[in-house]
């Protein structure tokens, strides 16, 4: 288990010496904590996990609370994070023919985080100190240059790029249709291609958190037809 976020300095800034500092007593602690053996996938242990942070070692709460959750974004699974209001510039290009829009649901979820504008531990309403950048900081450098989120794939869009598969019918290899397995209210957000609990598909995968393996390039032709 690698923690390269915890830095209090945006790894950009920071020194490799001191992050690489922070990273050893919080392997320490993380060695203190958690069981030893081989780790399942599931989010225990997983890039997710940052319960050496708390006192009692949860999981959860820095993303979800069962009572007085933010509502703030529409969907959202009990909310304790503190949410990105951050406007992205969004990714275009001549030959796109999907509409995007600013990330919604989960991916706005996701880019509270990812975006470097709201700290890793701010929840439960508490001031965070850790934030994201370099790699990790998938917002922090805009969405322009990131694969499209947050806009509708459909058959229509399928019919009019002629190159991606029909999602009502084309099978995403995880038992049931792209649109069931892979879209969220036939939207293609970050968790399309990311199991934010790093679970059961993940089993085969266990890299990136992504749901699709990427040998053969898998995972992008599960929609792209190339
Ligand atoms: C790093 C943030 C994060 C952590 C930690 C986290 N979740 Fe989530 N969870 C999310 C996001 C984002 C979603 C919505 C998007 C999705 O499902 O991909 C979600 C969705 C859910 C859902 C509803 C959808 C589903 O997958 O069933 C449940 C239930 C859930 N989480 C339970 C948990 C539990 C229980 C834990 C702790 C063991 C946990 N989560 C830890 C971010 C997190
Ligand atoms: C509470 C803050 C938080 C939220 C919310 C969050 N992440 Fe993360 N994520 C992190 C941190 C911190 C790391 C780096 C962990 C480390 O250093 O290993 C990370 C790592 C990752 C990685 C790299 C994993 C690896 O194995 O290298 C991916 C992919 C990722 N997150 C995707 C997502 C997606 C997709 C969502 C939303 C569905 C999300 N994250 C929501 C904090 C968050
Ligand atoms: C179309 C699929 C797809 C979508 C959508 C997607 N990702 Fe990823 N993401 C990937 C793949 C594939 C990788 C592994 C990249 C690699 O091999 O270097 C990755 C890597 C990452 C990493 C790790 C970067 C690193 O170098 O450590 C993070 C963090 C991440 N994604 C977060 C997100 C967030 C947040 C969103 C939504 C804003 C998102 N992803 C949307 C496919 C996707
Ligand atoms: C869940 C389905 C899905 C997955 C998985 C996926 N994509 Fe996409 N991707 C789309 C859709 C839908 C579009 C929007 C296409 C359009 O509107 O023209 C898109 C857009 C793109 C674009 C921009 C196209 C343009 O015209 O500018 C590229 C390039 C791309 N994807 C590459 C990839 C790669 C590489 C991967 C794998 C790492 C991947 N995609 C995985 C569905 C997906």
């Amino acid at each position: 288990m690698s923690y390269r976020f915890l830095s209090r300095i945006r790894p950009r800034h920071a020194s490799r010496s001191s992050r690489n500092i922070v990273l050893m007593i919080v392997c320490c602690l993380a060695l203190a904590v958690w069981p030893t053996g081989t780790p399942k996938a599931g989010i225990r242990g997983s890039a997710h996990d940052f319960s050496a942070l708390t006192e009692r070692q949860q999981i959860c709460i820095f993303c979800h609370t069962p009572h007085d959750a933010d509502i703030s974004v529409a969907s959202a699974p009990l909310w304790n994070h503190e949410v990105t209001v951050k406007q992205f510039q969004l990714y275009n290009s001549p030959t796109m023919d999907a509409t995007v829009s600013q990330p919604t649901g989960a991916s706005r979820l996701c880019l509270s985080c990812h975006d470097g504008t709201v700290a890793v531990d701010s929840y439960g309403g508490r001031p965070g100190v850790i934030f994201l950048g370099g790699d990790l900081g998938i917002g922090a450098d805009e969405l322009a240059n990131d694969h499209p989120v947050s806009f509708v794939y459909n058959d229509a869009l399928a019919a009019a790029d002629r190159e991606l598969f029909s999602p009502s019918s084309s099978p995403s290899g995880l038992g049931g249709t792209i649109q069931q397995d892979l879209l969220f209210g036939s939207q293609l957000e970050c968790s399309s291609c990311h199991d934010v609990h790093n679970g059961p598909a993940a089993t085969a995968v266990d890299e990136f958190l992504l749901v699709i393996t990427q040998a053969q390039s898998q995972l992008c032709l599960t929609c792209h037809n190339k």
